[in-house]
């Protein structure tokens, strides 16, 4: 089998990269290891930049998104009981939308689709090749039957338990590391949200940010240790802990339970890897660099990543040359750094670090106060969280 582009992984990034190959004329075959239904059910983000919506919306699959998506024009950080609403659209002009990340990846995989572009689930023992030559390959075995596909290029979207950046020998990447002392527990309950916007909650007992999916579906994070088993939170446990960390110093108590449908533990790491490329292998989004959820920068970086390597090979096709592509690290390393900083400096601020040093505590508070006190403090918020100007 040929093809131009060899795609690994169908995350929000492998499925981007192959519409708007297709939408530039330029042929690729999709390879993921999980089932169709697995991608399109597994929770994760949810929430978009307005930059991202915009690719979305330019590239065609973003119909749904635009009837079924929660515009948010602001959201609230809440520290010592107190509310502090940002204005994002006041702000910036920009505003971001609460769209799951499984919904984007169901809009997708539908548009592949709709394509009769190749799309392969549930292969197994994924390899790449010749990542040095101008020929690289891939291998992988499908039903028990053994394939090979030859490529121009291989795009590595894999994700970060992917097999495309441990295939680049070792000592030609430098990997940025950094483990947080904390993890997330996340629940999706049928309940309303506890508010029309987010909230973003500094507690002493730990960070809570209380989110959604819809009107009628409550997204809800709590800080725990990064080592929580989730077998020791009860519904009763978790609610309890939701309702004292999003608690308000009026009494006002807006946390409204409801069945929980889904529960789970994020770890937070920050990481990148430099370069996102090696001959003529491309890494995007998670398979080179991860963000702690803070922020909600995961999703968007990989879509970003995308638009510039999905420009880069599009020029390369058409032959206008490879300047694109060996600019390409670097474009998108200068994005994913800020959006690194931003992502940690939310975390910093927001989350309880063990030990409580009362030195630490007093900053926070300091730094949550300027921001929320400061038109310049509030802006840096602002126009980081809506997202950054795409290159
Ligand atoms: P992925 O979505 O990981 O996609 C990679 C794909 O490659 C997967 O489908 C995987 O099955 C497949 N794959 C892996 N190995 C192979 C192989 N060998 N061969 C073929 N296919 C393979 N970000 C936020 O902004 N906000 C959040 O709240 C948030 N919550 C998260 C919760 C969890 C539990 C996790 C894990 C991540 C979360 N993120 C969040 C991060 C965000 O979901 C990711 O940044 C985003 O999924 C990146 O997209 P991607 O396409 O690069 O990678
Ligand atoms: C969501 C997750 C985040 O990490 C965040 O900062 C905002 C929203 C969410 O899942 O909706």
């Amino acid at each position: 089998m040929r093809t131009q582009v060899g795609i690994v992984g169908a995350g929000p990034a492998g499925l981007l990269l192959a519409h708007l190959l297709h939408l530039a004329g330029i042929e690729s075959v999709v390879l993921e290891t999980r089932s169709r239904a697995y991608v399109e059910e597994r929770i994760r983000a949810g929430l978009l930049e307005q930059g991202t919506v915009d690719i979305l919306t330019e590239a065609g699959v973003a119909d749904r998104l635009h009837r079924e998506g929660l515009v948010h024009e602001g959201l609230e950080l809440r520290f010592n009981g107190e509310g502090h609403r940002i204005d994002l659209k006041g702000l910036t002009g920009k505003q971001v939308t609460i769209y799951g990340q499984q919904e984007v990846v169901k809009d997708l995989i539908a548009a592949r689709l709709a394509t009769g572009q190749p799309l392969h689930f549930e292969v197994e023992e994924v390899a790449v090749h010749d990542l040095e030559s101008e020929a690289p390959r891939i291998t992988w075995t499908e039903g028990g039957t053994a394939w090979e596909l030859r490529c121009d290029i291989i795009a590595g979207c894999d994700g970060f338990h992917g097999i495309c950046r441990p295939s680049i020998p070792a000592g030609l990447l430098r990997a940025y590391d950094r483990h947080y002392p904390f993890a997330w527990l996340g629940i999706l309950a049928a309940a309303p949200p506890a508010s029309h916007e987010l909230i973003y909650a500094r507690h002493e007992r730990g960070f809570a940010l209380a989110t959604m999916r819809s009107t009628s579906l409550a997204r809800l994070y709590l800080q725990c240790a990064p080592d929580e088993e989730i077998a020791h939170w009860s519904d009763d446990r978790i609610w309890s802990e939701l309702h004292a960390r999003l608690a308000r110093r009026d009494g006002i108590d807006q946390v409204q339970e409801g069945p929980i449908l889904q529960k789970g533990i994020t770890a937070m790491r920050s990481y990148v890897v430099e370069p996102m490329r090696h001959g003529r292998l491309f890494l995007a989004g998670d398979a080179a660099h991860i963000v702690p959820p803070t922020g909600a920068k995961g999703m968007n970086l990989a879509i970003a990543d995308i638009r510039v390597l999905a420009r880069a090979l599009e020029a390369f096709f058409t032959g206008r040359g490879s300047e694109g592509l060996d600019a390409y690290s670097d474009r998108a390393l200068a994005r994913i750094w800020k959006a690194q900083r931003f992502s940690w400096w939310m975390t910093s601020m927001l989350h309880r670090f063990d030990g409580g040093d009362p030195f630490e505590h007093k900053v926070q508070v300091a730094e949550l106060d300027y921001v929320c006190s400061s038109r310049a403090g509030a802006m840096t918020l602002a126009e980081n969280y809506v997202g950054l100007p795409l290159d």
